[in-house]
């Protein structure tokens, strides 16, 4: 519940912009009030009145009006919420922001702020993957700025990819997430969780991969710090934002996501989720394999990658107190994953079945069975939100702090 919070929704000018009028009624039905600063590019989207009648307040979009300056000005706008929300976040409110300018109300409440911010950016998936919004959204997120989304999908424009303003249940569920105290089962604990795949180039073009997505690692890696955790999230190329409220270093070789774990120093827990390549080139070429006419294919030598769920299991005074590792299979999945933890020396795997036919790589889903020295569990099918949490809640369990969920059952 978000009774007594005050939100300051800032609405651009994006298509998105009706999402915002269901967004208020979500935060105003969890008992927050929400007062709203519209961009003029917003107003073309949704007109000040719905916005003013879903808030019951009056909507600020004049940095010069004089009533507004000496009875509501942009600093005391600030000042009167606990969050400011920007739904939906446009590649140019982005850009506003990242640039420091201060040419509307809007730019200018985000600049004089300091209280935490939230953006849900909505927009072509073009205009999102562009180099320059790419770098304002690492510029934001370096300054502590939090983002949800975007997220994958149908868009408006007739494209489909990332650029689609989250779901107003989302953003309000994040809202919530940074306002309201957690349970932190999981506070004073260091994890580290590797995701997505790992790419081990054959020349300065080509490489050596895998279809992993890294949504099931990245939930984990949210999952863990909506518990309280300290994570670092080890990525590797994937296409999914990186998650708000946790640190994500991003990585492209397997030797690199070792060497990347490594660094994070003394940890807790290790979460190894990512599908790191087994082999990688034995000597990639440093310039670009060309093919001559003639000539016979050339034969790609490969050699082994570092084993990071086995370096990080190995005994020792560094050993995290819980590893856990993914056993992506195909066949014989459980009886695998049985020897895989044995192996490996790890405390529990997670195997989840990876056949094409089930559509774990990138899908929404996922069937896992947890594997640990008391036996095997079958999960059912769910969300792979929801096998984070409920992992995270395993995790926070075997430390001895059961989340409230867990310690009811
Ligand atoms: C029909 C239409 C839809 C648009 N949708 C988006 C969008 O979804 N995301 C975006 O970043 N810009 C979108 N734009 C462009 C923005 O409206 C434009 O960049 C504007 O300057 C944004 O101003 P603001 O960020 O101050 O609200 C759209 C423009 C039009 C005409």
């Amino acid at each position: 519940m978000l009774k007594g919070k005050r939100i300051l929704l800032i609405v651009a000018g994006g298509i998105a912009a009706f999402k915002s009028l269901e967004l208020i009624r979500r935060l105003r039905e969890r008992g927050a009030s929400v007062r709203c600063v519209l961009t003029d590019a917003g107003a073309k989207f949704v007109t000040p009145l719905s916005l003013q009648a879903l808030t019951e307040d009056r909507v600020y979009s004049d940095m010069f009006s004089l009533t507004d300056e000496s009875e509501m000005g942009h600093i005391q706008l600030s000042r009167d919420a606990d969050l400011l929300v920007v739904a939906p976040a446009t590649a140019n409110i982005l850009a506003r922001m990242a640039g420091g300018l201060a040419d509307d109300l809007a730019a200018t409440v985000l600049l004089a702020t300091d209280k935490p911010v939230l953006v849900a950016p909505a927009m072509n998936v073009r205009m999102w993957t562009h180099a320059a919004t790419v770098a304002n959204v690492e510029t934001l997120k370096q300054r502590g700025i939090r983002f949800i989304g975007p997220n994958d999908g149908a868009m408006a424009c007739n494209e489909f990819g990332p650029g689609r303003m989250s779901e107003p249940e989302e953003i309000a569920d994040a809202i919530e997430g940074l306002l309201v105290p957690a349970e932190r089962p999981l506070a004073g604990k260091r994890a580290v969780v590797t995701s997505g795949p790992t790419r081990e180039a054959i020349d300065p073009v080509r490489y050596i991969s895998n279809h992993s997505s890294g949504k099931q690692g990245h939930a984990i890696a949210s999952a863990l710090a909506a518990l309280g955790a300290d994570v670092t999230l080890v990525s590797g190329p994937v296409v999914i934002a990186d998650p708000p409220g946790l640190r994500t270093v991003h990585v492209d070789s397997a030797d690199q996501m070792l060497a990347a774990c490594l660094a994070a120093g003394r940890i807790d827990i290790a979460v190894c989720a990512a599908a790191v390549a087994d082999w990688k080139a034995a000597r990639p070429s440093g310039s670009k394999i060309k093919k001559k006419a003639g000539m016979a294919p050339p034969s790609l030598e490969l050699t082994p990658n570092p084993d990071i769920l086995a370096t990080l299991s190995k005994p020792g005074p560094q050993r995290p107190a819980l590893v856990v590792g993914f056993a992506a299979e195909t066949e014989n999945l459980v009886a695998n994953a049985i020897d895989k933890r044995r192996r490996k020396g790890c405390d529990w795997i997670v195997a989840n079945d990876v056949s094409p036919a089930v559509g774990t790589f990138g899908g929404e889903r996922n069937t896992v069975h947890l594997i640990s020295a008391s036996g095997v569990e079958d999960w059912p099918t769910l969300a792979k939100g929801e096998v984070a949490m409920r992992l995270a809640g395993r995790i926070a369990l075997h430390f001895g702090q059961p989340p409230k969920a867990e310690a009811a059952e």
